[in-house]
C-alpha cells in the first residue's frame, strides 16, 4: 500500500479507491509537542477499536463522519477529506492548558462548553488561535467557524452521554474537520489519546495524561475504556 502521510500516532495510505483511504492506528505516544515519545504495544489495536465505535455511534446519530468501517486490528477504512489545519477542543471541566493558562483550578464544570481553536502546525507547536486568527489565515470565514462551533457542541452533547452511560466523565476532547463538497465532515479519530476521559467515582484519568503526567498503566487505562464501550454498546 501506497502512504500518503505518516503523523505521531497513525498512517494514512491510499486504497484501490481513490475517494477512500486507509487509517492505520500506530503504537506511538507523543506528548508535549513531540518531546516525549513511547511505544506502548497495542495501543494503536485499543484505540482504531474505540474510535471506530465512537465515529459508528456518531454516523448512527446523524453526524457527517469520514468513518466507513473498520477493516482489521489497526485499520479502519475513511473518506477522503480535505482536513481544515485547525484543532477543535471541547471543555467541560478544567484541565490541562486551560488550567496553565488561566491559573484556574482543575476540574470545575464548565457551562456552556468552552470551545477553543489551534493551529495543527507542528513547527508552529499548535499555538492557541482566536476567531479572528482563523479569518485572518483564511482557515475559515465567519460562517464557517459558527457551523464548526455548532457541530462540535451537537458532538459534544452526544459524547458526554455516551461516556456517561459508562461511567466516564467527558472533561475535554479534540476533535478535527474536514470538508467535502462544501459539508463538513468529523475526520481523525477520537480516543482516549485525544480526550480526557476520567472514572466517574474514582475521578482518576483514563487517558494520555497518565502518559503526559507519568502516572499510571497508559494501556490497563485504554483497555478498561474499550472494555466499557463493549459491554455497554456491542462493539463492532
Ligand atoms: P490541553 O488541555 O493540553 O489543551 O488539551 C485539551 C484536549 O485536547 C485534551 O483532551 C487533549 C487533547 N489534545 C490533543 O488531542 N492533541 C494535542 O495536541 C493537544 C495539545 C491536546
Amino acid at each position: 500500500m501506497k502512504i500518503l502521510l505518516e503523523g505521531k500516532a497513525k498512517k494514512i495510505f491510499y486504497s484501490k479507491d481513490k475517494e477512500i483511504l486507509i487509517q492505520h492506528f500506530k503504537d506511538d505516544a507523543t506528548a508535549f509537542n513531540n518531546k516525549r515519545k513511547k511505544k506502548f504495544v497495542n495501543k494503536g489495536i485499543i484505540n482504531n477499536d474505540i474510535s471506530a465505535n465512537i465515529f459508528k455511534f456518531l454516523n448512527e446519530n446523524k453526524i457527517n463522519t469520514n468513518f466507513i468501517k473498520k477493516i482489521n486490528d489497526r485499520e479502519q477504512l475513511i473518506r477522503k477529506v480535505n482536513i481544515i489545519p485547525l484543532e477543535v477542543v471541547i471543555r467541560n471541566y478544567t484541565a490541562g492548558s486551560l488550567c496553565s493558562r488561566t491559573g484556574v483550578k482543575q476540574g470545575k464544570k464548565i457551562l456552556p462548553a468552552l470551545i477553543e481553536f489551534y493551529f495543527k502546525s507542528d513547527k508552529l507547536g499548535d499555538p492557541f488561535l482566536g476567531e479572528q486568527h482563523i479569518e485572518y489565515l483564511n482557515l475559515c470565514n465567519r460562517k464557517e467557524i459558527i457551523e464548526i462551533k455548532k457541530l462540535a457542541l451537537e458532538i459534544n452533547t452526544l459524547l458526554i452521554k455516551y461516556f456517561k452511560d459508562i461511567k466516564i466523565i467527558l472533561v475535554d476532547f479534540k476533535i478535527e474537520f474536514g470538508k467535502l463538497k462544501n459539508k463538513f465532515i468529523l475526520a481523525d479519530e477520537i480516543s482516549p489519546d485525544s480526550c480526557r476521559l476520567w472514572d466517574i467515582s474514582s475521578k482518576k484519568s483514563l487517558d494520555k495524561d497518565i502518559f503526559r503526567k507519568n502516572n499510571g498503566n497508559l494501556l490497563e487505562a485504554y483497555k478498561n475504556v474499550s472494555e466499557r464501550i463493549k459491554k455497554k454498546y456491542n462493539e463492532i
